[in-house]
């Protein structure tokens, strides 16, 4: 099977050719520089940005895999959740190419897609189903912090998320109040390489509570206070470095051990992870200490593959369709808010 995959969720426009498992091509438009001005996603722009890149990506993804349309047998978009405008882009996209060539078409729910991305890798990069086994998934990028039970293929449960800001929306916060440029993660892993995170006690708040649910937002409020109580403190790039670090790791304390903690409950043998946080280095580092100490095996994410791609969307739209999921109709709508406990078993 051929199939084209667009995903227009956020702030990345992206096109992939799939083919039996393999990534042919996967082409990825991202705007991180257009929204860096204005210290996050403005909806608006992304999808302006999305309708003008769209077929550009697309005829790049094509001619990178050597495929022409007529070779397509599905096409694929991601449906939910996402920024509406945004994820209307690729949805309509993809219903419009799949009624044009009368072929099946499938609309993705996002997170489900990241929960697979764990396992694509190789060179070329195949979605190695086969080696997939129950595993605890962190799925954790700006807009998500999440802990799903994957019990199998195509069969999870989401076991708790954050009740207010994400992960990344929190290092992105956090970054800004500190003055350093959008997208702030990337910038304070940087900062952090060469600070001590020991130096300031930042609360890891939930890290104990029972469930499996994160907060982040009472961090921000707490680095905000620090800083109006020590304003010196971002003159000086040591004490800058410090700050970093130890933001960094109050967030990955809190990753790391409730991750562990699920692994645990559930009694898996696997711990997987992606999102763009997952490019973290902290993290990455700190996940296989706690899974090698705890017996868990662990699988990340390539960098590459941990922000947002359409390969993950036509991956698991390859997989489902081919495990016999009914083609989604063509004039079905996104799925703004679409949960991952809301997904129809077929
Ligand atoms: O998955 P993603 O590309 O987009 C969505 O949010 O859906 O994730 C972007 C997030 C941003 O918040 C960014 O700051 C964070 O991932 N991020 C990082 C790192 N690289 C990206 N956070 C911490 N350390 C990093 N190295
Ligand atoms: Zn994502």
């Amino acid at each position: 099977m051929t199939l084209l995959a667009f995903e227009t969720s956020c702030d990345e426009t992206s096109v992939a050719i799939i083919r039996n498992g393999t990534v042919l091509s996967n082409c990825v438009s991202s705007q991180i520089a257009l929204h860096a001005e204005y210290g996050g996603v403005v909806p608006e722009l992304a999808t302006r940005e999305h309708l003008r890149n769209l077929l550009p990506v697309a005829r790049t993804a094509l001619h990178d895999a050597k495929i022409s349309i007529p070779d397509l047998d599905a096409v694929a978009a991601t449906r939910g959740p996402g920024l509406p405008s945004a994820l209307m882009i690729g949805l309509k996209a993809g219903q419009a190419l799949a009624f044009s060539l009368r072929k099946p078409f499938l609309g993705i729910n996002h997170h489900e897609a990241h929960l697979y991305s764990p396992w694509t890798s190789g060179t070329p990069l195949r979605a190695a189903f086969d080696e997939l086994q129950p595993n605890i998934s962190l799925i954790v990028s700006g807009g998500h912090t999440m802990l799903v039970h994957v019990k199998g293929e195509l069969n999870h449960e989401l076991l708790g998320e954050t009740v207010d800001d994400a992960a990344g929306e929190c290092f992105d916060k956090i970054a800004k109040l500190i003055g350093l440029p959008y997208p702030g993660g990337p910038e304070i892993d940087r900062f952090a390489e060469s600070g001590n995170p020991k130096a300031h006690d930042f609360p890891r708040p939930m890290i104990y509570e029972p469930n499996h649910d994160f907060s982040f937002s009472g961090l921000k409020t707490s680095v905000r206070y620090f800083l109006q109580k020590n304003p010196e403190l971002l003159d000086d790039r040591k004490r800058l470095c410090d700050l970093c670090a130890s933001v960094q790791a109050a967030i990955v304390d809190v990753l790391v051990v409730k991750t562990i903690k699920a692994a645990k409950k559930l009694a898996v043998r696997c711990v997987t992870a992606s999102g763009g946080v997952t490019c973290n280095r902290a993290l990455r580092q700190r996940l296989a200490v706690a899974c090698q100490g705890a017996g868990f095996q662990l699988r990340l994410a390539e960098k590459s593959l941990c922000t947002d791609n359409a390969a993950m969307i036509g991956l698991l739209a390859e997989r489902k369709l081919l495990a016999g999921a009914p083609p989604t109709p063509l004039d079905a709508e996104i799925q703004t808010s679409w949960s991952l406990s809301n997904l129809s078993a077929f």
